[in-house]
C-alpha cells in the first residue's frame, strides 16, 4: 500500500562510501537511498571528517548555516553545515563542518572530547532542521553517537513547534558500543540541570550512558535483525541494557539489514577480475585463481579456500579461530585468506599463521574495499564465527557470490543462513550453535566434507545465489514502522 511521503532526518556517524569503518556505513547509506528513491524527503547529516574523500564531490555551504555558534557547557563551539549530493542518486547529504572536532585521523577516537564530538552531531541535526524550517516526521538515529537526540527532542528542543509532531527512532547496530562517559562530563555536555532526565542508577554510579538514554527516550527502538532483537532482551546479549529493553519490548523491532546489490553483485561487479552468474560460474573459478595468486597462496583451484573480511575484534569470534584453524590446517587440505584490521592480538595471530603455513594462509592487514570484493568472489566459503552479530552483511554478500557461509547461529547470521541438509540438498550454509572450539571445528570439517561432494556443493551454491536480501524488502519494513509511528499522537 503506498504510504504518504515522510520527512525524515537521518543522523549517523558513518555513511558509505564517505565515512566507513563497518556495516553501519553501508546500512545508513542504503536505507537513506531506499527512502529517497521511494519518494520520501530524507536529509542525512554526518560529520565532515578528514577521512572523507572529497574528490569528485561538489560540497557547498548552505545559506544560513555557514557559520553557527553554539554554547555547550562553558565552551562556545563554531560549526557550519555544508551540502553535497551522493553521486548518481541525487540524495542530499549534509556535512557537519567543525574542524576542531572532526579534522582528525580517524572517525572514532580515544580523545578526551569524544563525547563532545557526537553530542555536537546530535544538536546539529536538530539545529539543521530548524534552520531549514524542515519539520521531520521522523528523526532516525543510529548507535550511541546520535542517541541523545530523542532526549533533546523531549527537553531542550521541546519548545519548538517545528518538532511538535516529530517522532524519534533509534536503531541499535551494536549494543557492545554504548558511549559511556563519567558523570562529571554532564556540564561539558550541556546537560547540567537535566540530571532528572537521565538514568538515576547510572548517575549514582557516576556514569552517563548515551545508548541507554536513547533507549529510554526514543519513540521506537529498532535493531538490525529479528533474532538480535530477541537476544538483547536476555542477559547473555543485552550487555546490561536487557532490563531496560524488556521494559520497552513493545516498542522494539528487529529488521534484518539489506544488501545493496548495485554494489555487491557478481554479474556486474566492476572490482572483481571476472563476472559470473548462477548459470555460468566459470568467472568464479577465475576469481579464485587470481585471488590465490595475488594474496600469495599456492594457485590450487581444487583446494577449498576459506575467506574472512572483518574488523578484527573479539565480537567476531577470532579467539575460536585461533584455537581451531592452526590445528585444522595441519590435518586437512585447505587454504585461508584474511582481510582485516583491529586488535593487535588478532593481527599478530594472522601474521603468525601466514608464516606457519606459507602458501596456504594469507593475511592483508588493513582496509580494502576492492580486496573485500575479491574475497567474496574468489573464496569457496566465508567464515563468520561471531560471538554475537546484530545483523552482519558479509554472509549475505557471500550468498550472492556463491561463497558458502560458515557462521555461528546468532543474530542476523541465524536469520540469513539456512542449515545445509545433505539428504535433500537444501540450505545455504553451515551454522554452529555453541560458542566453543568444538562447534567451530565441527562446522569447518562439515564445510570441507561438503565441498568434496561436488553435486551437493553445486546445489548449495545455487541455493545461496537465489537468495534475495535486497533493500526493497527491508526498506519497506522501515517505511511501515516510520509511517505508523508518525501517525501516533
Ligand atoms: P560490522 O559492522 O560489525 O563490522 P558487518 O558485517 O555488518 O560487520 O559489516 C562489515 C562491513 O565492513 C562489510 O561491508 C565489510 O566488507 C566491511 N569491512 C570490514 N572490514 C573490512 C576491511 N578490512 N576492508 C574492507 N572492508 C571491510
Ligand atoms: C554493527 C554490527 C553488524 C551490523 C552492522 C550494520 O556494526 O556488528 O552486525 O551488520 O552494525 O547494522
Amino acid at each position: 500500500m503506498p504510504t504518504k511521503p515522510l520527512k525524515i532526518c537521518l543522523a549517523s556517524p558513518e555513511f558509505a562510501p564517505l565515512a566507513k569503518t563497518g556495516g553501519l556505513a553501508d546500512v545508513s547509506a542504503a536505507l537513506s537511498l531506499y527512502l529517497h528513491r521511494a519518494g520520501h524527503d530524507v536529509r542525512v547529516l554526518i560529520p565532515r571528517y578528514r577521512r572523507i574523500n572529497e574528490q569528485g564531490l561538489d560540497i557547498q555551504p548552505v545559506k544560513g548555516m555557514a557559520s553557527i555558534r553554539m554554547r555547550l557547557g562553558d565552551r562556545e563551539i563554531h560549526f557550519g553545515i555544508d551540502r553535497t549530493t551522493l553521486p548518481d542518486s541525487g540524495l542530499p547529504v549534509y556535512l557537519l563542518r567543525c574542524p576542531e572536532f572532526f579534522d582528525r585521523d580517524n572517525i572514532y577516537t580515544q580523545d578526551p572530547d569524544e563525547h563532545l564530538r557526537f553530542v555536537l552531531l546530535s544538536h546539529a541535526a536538530l539545529q539543521m532542521c530548524q534552520r531549514m524550517a524542515f519539520a521531520p516526521d521522523i528523526v532516525s538515529c543510529h548507535d550511541w553517537q546520535t542517541s541523545l537526540i530523542p532526549l533533546f527532542l523531549k527537553s531542550v528542543y521541546a519548545w519548538d513547534e517545528l518538532f511538535r509532531k516529530t517522532r524519534s527512532t533509534l536503531t541499535i547496530h551494536n549494543i557492545g558500543y554504548q558511549g559511556m562517559f563519567p558523570a562529571w562530563t554532564l556540564g561539558e555536555l550541556g546537560l547540567a540541570g537535566a540530571e532528572h532526565h537521565l538514568h538515576q542508577d547510572d548517575l549514582k554510579d557516576g556514569v552517563i550512558n548515551f545508548l541507554k538514554t536513547g533507549i529510554m527516550y526514543a519513540d521506537l527502538v529498532t535493531t538490525v535483525s529479528p533474532t538480535y532483537a530477541r537476544e538483547i532482551l536476555g542477559e547473555d546479549y543485552g550487555m546490561g541494557l536487557n532490563g531496560l529493553l524488556r521494559e520497552r519490548a513493545n516498542s522494539l523491532f528487529g529488521i534484518l539489514n539489506g544488501v545493496d546489490y548495485d554494489e555487491w553483485n557478481p554479474a556486474t561487479d566492476k572490482l572483481i577480475p571476472a563476472n559470473f552468474t548462477p548459470a555460468d560460474l566459470s568467472g568464479k573459478a577465475r576469481c579464485k585463481e587470481r585471488l590465490m595468486v595475488e594474496t600469495g597462496l599456492e594457485p590450487r583451484p581444487d583446494r577449498p579456500l576459506i575467506g574472512i573480511v572483518s574488523r578484527l575484534v573479539g565480537q567476531k569470534g577470532f579467539d575460536l579461530v585461533e584455537n581451531v584453524v592452526p590445528a585444522l590446517l595441519a590435518e586437512r587440505d585447505f587454504a585461508i585468506t584474511v582481510l582485516g584490521s583491529g586488535e593487535r592480538l588478532f593481527e599478530d595471530f594472522f601474521n603468525w599463521l601466514t608464516h606457519r603455513y606459507p602458501g596456504r594462509a594469507s593475511f592483508y592487514q588493513g582496509f580494502s574495499n576492492e580486496l573485500a570484493h575479491w574475497i567474496e568472489a574468489g573464496a569457496d566459503m566465508f567464515l563468520m564465527p561471531s560471538l554475537y552479530e546484530p545483523s552482519g552483511l558479509n554472509q549475505m554478500y557471500s550468498l550472492k557470490y556463491g561463497t558458502v557461509p560458515v557462521v555461528r547461529e546468532t543474530g542476523g547470521l541465524a536469520d540469513s543462513v539456512d542449515q545445509i541438509i545433505p539428504a535433500s540438498a537444501t540450505g545455504t550454509g553451515i551454522l554452529f550453535r555453541d560458542y566453543n572450539a568444538e562447534g567451530l571445528n565441527w562446522a569447518l570439517n562439515r564445510g570441507l566434507d561438503f565441498y568434496a561432494n561436488e553435486p551437493l556443493w553445486q546445489a548449495v551454491v545455487q541455493n545461496g545465489m537465489q537468495q534475495d536480501f535486497s533493500w526493497d524488502r527491508q526498506g519497506a519494513l522501515y517505511v511501515q514502522l516510520f509511517s505508523e509511528l508518525s501517525q501516533t499522537s
